[in-house]
């Protein structure tokens, strides 16, 4: 099943960020205690239970990561033990089992190698997204936890996040539909989360912006992050600035922009609370980064009704946010040395 063959007819640099059917994914099964080997599997369609508590209380969390081809062939991942790692916070937090960092490693491995027609090329912009996810399952119909759960692990084609071309500025819109609450679930990748956030996204794109930006919901006043990926800022003073919240998912992509800032473009970083309104006029350029989103420079802000750009008219990529880019993508890409030992080759 993970031979090498022949790459799917697919117009690779046209694809969006859309679900696209691929031929295997990874299924295991927890009950009585302990996981199954797990198998690849053909069906797309999961069965469960109709009092399944995935489906009624949300007791699921899920993952999102990349493969990518390099320039020599190579398909790499990029960190993925902390998305293990970030998995089993989530599971742990909604009374689920654990999955096991060397079963989520090779599950996602084994889906990427079964899929290789499906990694899209070097060059193509485009990349191999990987959708990791637990459920519980099983019938249980009041509230408490599920004494079943599913791993799955299913993978698609994916373009660029937000429609632009190459680097595009993106725009955001204050939301004031909070995320999440100050000691909830905002810091675990799970379901619940991101329902509540439909509205608010649909309400920013209402307004003309590609997305949501949250605020804290305990004042309203410092940054958290957008609904799909975190903030980072390049202050007018020249630190790196970026929120320290506990409300916000604790970005992979986040984590190496920070380090390649300290370390790479020598620039004092620092996590602290950004008073939104207070400093906005103190922003010399600021994105919002993720996996899927990359990172996407953000030209212009709706705070109270009103547009703040915040680089020069706000559709330009400032020099900071395009070397950190080139950066971060030119290691994800095996372009340029991986510095820091974040790409992890799956072998064929
Ligand atoms: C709410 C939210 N914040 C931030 C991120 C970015 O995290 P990462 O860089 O690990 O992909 C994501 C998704 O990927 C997200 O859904």
């Amino acid at each position: 099943m993970d031979a090498k063959v022949n790459k799917q007819q697919l117009n690779w640099t046209e694809l969006g960020f859309q679900y696209h059917r691929t031929d295997y994914r990874f299924c295991a099964q927890y009950s009585s205690g302990s996981w199954n080997r797990g198998e690849m599997i053909a069906s797309e369609v999961i069965q469960v239970h109709e009092g399944a508590p995935a489906l009624h209380y949300a007791q699921q969390c899920f993952e999102g990561m990349k493969a990518q081809t390099a320039a020599d062939g190579r398909v790499l991942l990029f960190r993925p033990d902390l998305n293990s790692e970030r998995m089993n916070m989530a599971a742990s937090r909604l009374l689920m089992p654990e999955v096991p960092r060397k079963m989520f490693i090779d599950a996602v491995q084994e889906t990427v190698r079964a899929n290789y027609s499906w990694i899209p090329p070097y060059g193509s912009g485009a990349s191999l997204y990987i959708r990791p996810m637990l459920i519980g399952v099983g019938e249980n119909l009041g509230l408490r936890p599920a004494q079943q759960f599913e791993f799955r692990v299913f993978v698609s084609p994916v373009g660029p996040y937000y429609k632009s071309d190459g680097l595009g500025v993106i725009s955001l819109a204050v939301s004031e539909i909070d995320r999440a609450a100050p000691n909830g679930t905002g810091c675990y990748k799970v379901g619940a989360n991101y329902a509540g956030g439909l509205l608010a996204t649909r309400k920013a794109q209402d307004k003309g912006a590609h997305e949501a930006l949250y605020l804290d919901s305990a004042e309203g006043r410092y940054i958290d992050e957008a609904g799909s990926a975190n903030i980072v800022i390049a202050m007018k003073d020249g630190s790196f600035i970026t929120p320290n919240s506990n409300a916000i998912l604790p970005s992979i992509t986040r984590k190496s922009l920070m380090v390649i800032a300290r370390e790479q473009l020598h620039l004092k970083t620092e996590a602290r609370p950004i008073d939104l309104r207070l400093e906005i006029s103190q922003f010399e350029e600021a994105a919002a980064c993720g996996t899927a989103a990359v990172l996407a420079p953000v030209g212009r802000i709706l705070v109270d009704q009103q547009w703040h750009a915040i680089y020069k008219d706000g559709q330009t990529v400032g020099p900071i946010m395009q070397e950190l880019y080139d950066r971060l993508v030119g290691i994800q890409m095996g372009e340029l040395s991986d510095a820091f030992d974040w790409c992890h080759e799956v072998k064929f």
